[in-house]
């Protein structure tokens, strides 16, 4: 299904493209593009966990389906919110390019409370992992903890220096190793309750 999803998905991207670039790089527009390849790279990092199967070495952890799903729901939240900061903020890719009209500093701050609202649950989570004995997961937990301390770093660097151009790339970058590694922990949480209430 998500195999089948993904290369549907790469199809429909090139439509997409074809639109945003139709309707003068329009940020509505451009904020779908960039969130449906979001979640290809989500499918794409289910695919890779079903072909690599260690990824499932289970224990039991309490709670760890409604933390999991809190973190997805949190971090998309972190995402959805960051492309309206581009879709507000200078880097249209073209100066006639309208714009999504919230002002930016207002929009960068609700973008980085959902940031840190993620990170809540994220420490949450760390908590009680530090308390399982699995190895994957520990590692799981860690990759996205750098993943969002990097990015926020980032992030905060581009805020206060007024948004250079050269950091958008790294901060996109940023985006996607935050989403893969989400994906992974996300996945082994909702994977281990499953198995620990069968
Ligand atoms: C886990 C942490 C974070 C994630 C996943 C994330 C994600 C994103 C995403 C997806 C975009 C839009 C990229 C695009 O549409 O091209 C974005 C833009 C942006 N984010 Fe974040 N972000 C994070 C942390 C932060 C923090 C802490 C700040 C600090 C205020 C921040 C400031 C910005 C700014 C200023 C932009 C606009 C960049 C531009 O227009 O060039 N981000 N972010």
């Amino acid at each position: 299904m998500a195999r089948i999803v993904t290369r549907r998905g790469v199809l429909l991207q090139v439509v997409i493209g074809a639109y945003v670039v139709w309707t003068g790089l329009n940020p509505w527009s451009n904020m779908t593009h960039f969130l449906v390849s979001a979640v290809l790279v989500v499918l794409s990092t289910l695919l890779v966990r079903v072909a690599h199967p260690d990824n499932a070495q289970l224990g039991q952890l309490e709670g760890s389906r409604f933390l999991g799903a809190l973190f997805a729901l949190a971090t998309t939240c972190a995402i959805v919110t960051g492309t309206m900061v581009t879709g507000s903020g200078p880097h249209a890719g073209d100066e006639n390019a309208i714009r999504l009209g919230f002002e930016i500093r207002d929009i960068a701050r609700v973008h980085s409370a959902s940031v840190w609202v993620s990170l809540g649950v994220l420490l949450l989570i760390t908590r009680k992992v530090r308390k399982s004995p699995s190895s994957v997961l520990y590692r799981e937990v860690s990759l996205v903890l750098g993943a969002f301390v990097a990015q926020g770093f980032v992030g905060y660097v581009q805020y206060f220096s007024g948004i250079p151009a050269a950091l958008v790339a790294l901060h996109i970058a940023g985006s996607v190793a935050v989403t893969v590694t989400t994906t992974n922990l996300v996945a082994s949480l909702l994977d281990r309750t499953a198995s620990a209430s069968a």
